[in-house]
């Protein structure tokens, strides 16, 4: 889950230049790609939530569920082609909670709660420095996760207020400040050593 505040939640922005006319949802498409794309396929366990905090029409959720979409591209241009045409839908006005766009591919009205409403039951972190190191954390990846990042500003103190409230658990993928999907990456690369019981 990726807390993009600033992050356009409607179509009105440039193919051409996504990081200068979307308020950085570049960031979040990148974060796309890393959590689902592996080279030659999908991570077909995972789901990946924008929360999109910028525009008259934020704020927003866009969720990919890589068990069911089609067609994802890995380079970004391509992403940014499918995330205009899913914003520029209206029907997630219609009714409540995540309504599917396209297949895999839904939008919700709201902010961070429709994402913690929808992974009910899963294990919560968040990631960020100075957390518990990623390869310490027994339970990362022995069932339901959800990982929340934030963009290139950092998780907006109320998403982690209202986290901690959950009892999200701070979680670290190492001593240097990363790019969040690189963050991601460093994660599920965990996650795939532990499942293919790679040394650790
Ligand atoms: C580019 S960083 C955010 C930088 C921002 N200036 C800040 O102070 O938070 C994007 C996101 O990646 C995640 N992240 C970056 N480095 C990390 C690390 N070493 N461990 C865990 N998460 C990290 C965090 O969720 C962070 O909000």
């Amino acid at each position: 889950v990726v807390v993009c505040a600033g992050a356009i939640a409607s179509d009105d922005f440039s193919i051409d230049d996504v990081p200068g006319t979307s308020g950085r949802l570049d960031v979040a498409l990148r974060c796309i790609r890393a959590a689902l794309l592996v080279s030659h396929g999908l991570r077909r366990d995972v789901v990946v939530y924008a929360v999109l905090g910028g525009g008259p029409r934020a704020p927003r959720v866009l969720r990919v569920d890589a068990g069911e979409a089609r067609f994802l591209r890995p380079d970004e241009r391509s992403l940014a082609v499918l995330a205009r045409k899913v914003l520029a839908t209206r029907a997630d006005e219609a009714q409540p909670g995540f309504v599917e766009v396209r297949p895999g591919i839904a939008l919700a009205r709201g902010g961070l709660d429709e994402v913690v409403r929808d992974v009910e039951g899963a294990s919560l972190f968040v990631l960020e420095r100075g957390g518990t190191d990623v390869r310490d954390a027994a339970d990362v990846g022995a069932s339901d996760v959800a990982f929340f990042l934030g963009d290139y500003v950092g998780l907006p103190g109320a998403a982690r207020d209202r986290l901690a409230s959950l009892g999200a658990r701070p979680l670290t993928v190492g001593p240097v400040e990363v790019h969040a999907e690189d963050a991601i990456t460093l994660v599920l690369n965990e996650i795939d050593r532990r499942s293919a019981g790679a040394p650790r």
